[in-house]
């Protein structure tokens, strides 16, 4: 893994204590961040590295096919099932299996994955012999599950299995100084594919790079490498970033001032944890659901006044859907003042179930 920044040296880090651990691991972030590369990092650096690496793409198949093609089935499952066939789970052996999209698994499925989890052993499609089988399980997305969790598109317990160790991958634009280390990177990786078996990037292109929000992340920069090895061609794709820099995002939060919840908050929700202990013992769940919906009002609130009342930039600025934050503020019960139309910006039409709010 290239890179010197803060948060590349802390995610080295990590892999390194949780290598030998067996620790189900979560990585997350933007796409083309890198995760998959973590993820092939952990499982080489790990004792299992002899044994194999075994990836399944949840968000490709529909749920019965992906069913069977995590736990394999037993002959005659299905039309068409002539032989017993193994699933991902039973090659991954001994070694990891890599659970791509994971956010993209069809709730019904994570519910028998969840089972799994918990007795590493199943039964194959069709089957009725239990197999156990020792995994280790990563899971990779660039959904936030979080959200995914409070809108009910993702199963909660699963979330916290699959997550004891969660890794967070950061995206290109709040890690520049990666950059010089990674073009020197892809330059000795493909400088095969140049004609002169050389290749130096102008410094008017590197300047461009240092300035630019990277949205496709370090697959993005390697594609620019491999392209201007071959088409040899920095004026024109200086070009097209320079122009397609005028569609960044309104509101980076890697520049833009970082707001938190003062600690009077968080003292008044212990309070209110402690009055309701009063009356019944909380379990950690409720406690844990209750106290992050306090926080996430206040916050909610702010992003509200900050945007004058425009939940779509309120939801840009939460870095949440739309959808998921019209749902938050009728759930947590947050105000909404009317509009302030100074602001010139178009609230969307909502969609007709949503009209209520
Ligand atoms: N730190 C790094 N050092 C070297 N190569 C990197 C690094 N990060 C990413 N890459 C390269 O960038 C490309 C994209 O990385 P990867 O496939 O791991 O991203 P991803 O986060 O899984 O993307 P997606 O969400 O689209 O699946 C790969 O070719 C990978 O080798
Ligand atoms: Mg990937």
């Amino acid at each position: 893994m290239i890179g010197n920044s803060p948060s590349i040296r802390r995610i080295k880090d990590l892999i390194n204590q949780v290598v030998d651990t067996d620790l189900n691991v979560l990585i997350c972030g933007e796409s083309g961040v890198g995760k998959e590369l973590v993820a092939r990092t952990l499982h080489h650096l790990s004792y299992r590295r002899e044994h194999p690496l075994v990836k399944v793409n949840c968000a490709a198949l529909p749920s019965e096919l992906l069913e069977s093609e995590l736990f394999g089935y037993e002959r005659g499952a299905f039309t068409g099932a002539i032989q017993p066939k193994p699933g991902k789970f039973e090659l991954a052996d001994k070694g990891t299996i890599l659970l791509d999209e994971i956010g993209d698994m069809p709730v019904a499925l994570q519910a028998k994955l969840l089972q799994v989890l918990q007795d590493s052993e199943f039964v194959r499609v069709g089957g009725v012999r239990n197999v156990h089988v020792n995994t280790w399980v990563i899971s990779v997305t660039n959904h936030n599950l979080d959200e995914d969790v409070s809108t009910g598109r993702f199963r909660e317990d699963f979330y916290y299995r699959i997550n004891i160790i969660k890794i967070v991958v950061p995206p290109l634009r709040v890690r520049k100084e990666d950059i010089s280390y990674l073009l020197e990177h892809f330059i000795r990786k493909y400088k095969g594919m140049s004609k002169g078996g050389v290749i130096d990037i102008p410094s008017k292109l590197e300047k461009v790079f240092a300035e630019y929000h990277w949205p496709g992340n370090v697959r993005e920069l390697e594609n620019y490498v491999r392209r201007l090895i071959v088409l040899e061609d920095a004026d024109l794709l200086e070009e097209e970033i320079l122009k397609s820099k005028g569609q960044q995002m309104p509101e980076d939060r890697s520049v833009a001032e970082i707001w938190m919840p003062d600690e009077s908050l968080i003292k008044s929700v212990i309070d209110n944890c402690r009055h309701e202990m009063q009356i019944q013992f909380p379990s950690l769940k409720e406690i844990r659901k209750k106290s992050l919906a306090r926080i996430e009002k206040v916050v909610i609130e702010e992003a509200i006044r900050r945007t004058k009342g425009n939940r779509k930039q309120a939801a840009q600025l939460l870095q949440i859907s739309y959808k998921a934050l019209l749902y938050k503020i009728k759930d947590f019960g947050v105000e909404v003042p009317d509009r302030d139309s100074s602001d010139g910006s178009l609230e969307l039409k909502l969609p007709k179930e949503l009209e209520l709010f």
